[in-house]
């Protein structure tokens, strides 16, 4: 068995919801990732034209609903006309976009935590950190476990150590650079987030030495998982959570 990650933070995380079964951050994918019985969800959050948080990972609609044009020109008021599920799968047509208050919700009736990535526009950093950490702060219970706040931002993640200096604070990269501990350091963060592809056990041992949790994205093979927890790290947020829970133990 695995030793403990955290006393909250759990081995496995349903990355944008269950987003290989499901259409990525829509109330059915977090829906699915807790009927599969993953405990936690990782979602992106940014803004809209009228400074709003929606549940959105790409700059665009384009992808993921059958809207066009930035996330940031379209207001709030426009999401209720876009379908974010038919793209997935014609079963998940008239799935909207979810709000930051939606999801919330749902996830505490639930009762299972998250890692909420500040997903900014670049220039709207620090007002994307500070109007979902608002809403966050409002709407999450004191007793339910700490939301995990990360960010590629470093400024986004300093909005946050201000604001909500009680969650703990992750550390998005692609790769370990040669300067990733100073950045680390001057956000105080608690974990530190790596892409799969790019990580060597030694960058592990690296970042585990240096007093941060590890945790790895996206990562859908079991034989991969299991490997990188070989390697210490802590958790492994994955598109698949049903294919990871059988191997991550209690
Ligand atoms: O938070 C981990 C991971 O979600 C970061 O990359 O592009 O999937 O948001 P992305
Ligand atoms: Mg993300």
């Amino acid at each position: 068995p695995l030793p403990p990650a955290h006393p909250a933070v759990p081995r496995v995380i349903a990355h944008r919801g269950a987003s290989a079964s499901a259409p990525e951050n829509t109330l059915a994918a977090f829906r699915r990732a807790h009927a599969l019985g993953a405990p936690w969800v990782e979602f992106d959050v940014k803004l809209t034209a009228d400074g709003r948080p929606v549940v959105f990972h790409d700059a665009t609609l384009d992808r993921t609903t059958d809207g066009h044009g930035p996330v940031a020109d379209t207001p709030l008021a426009a999401f209720g006309d876009l379908d974010a599920g038919q793209w997935f799968d014609p079963a998940f047509a008239g799935e909207l976009v979810p709000t930051l208050e939606e999801v919330l919700d749902l996830l505490v009736e639930m009762g299972m935590g998250a890692n909420i990535e500040l997903k900014p526009d670049p220039g709207r950093e620090a007002e994307t950190a500070s109007v979902c950490l608002d809403v966050a702060r409002e709407l999450w219970p004191a007793d339910a476990p700490p939301l995990l706040v990360s960010s590629f931002s470093p400024v986004a993640l300093a909005v946050a150590r201000e604001m909500t200096p009680q969650w703990p604070r992750g550390l998005v990269l692609e790769a370990l650079t040669d300067d990733w501990q100073a950045g680390a350091a001057a956000v105080e963060a608690w974990s530190v987030h790596c892409a799969a592809e790019l990580l060597s056990a030694r960058g592990v041992a690296e970042v585990l030495d240096a007093g941060y949790r590890v945790m790895v994205y996206t990562v859908n093979d079991p034989g991969r998982a299991a490997n990188l927890w070989d390697w210490g790290v802590d958790s492994i947020i994955t598109d698949r959570p049903e294919a990871l829970l059988p191997l991550a133990g209690a």
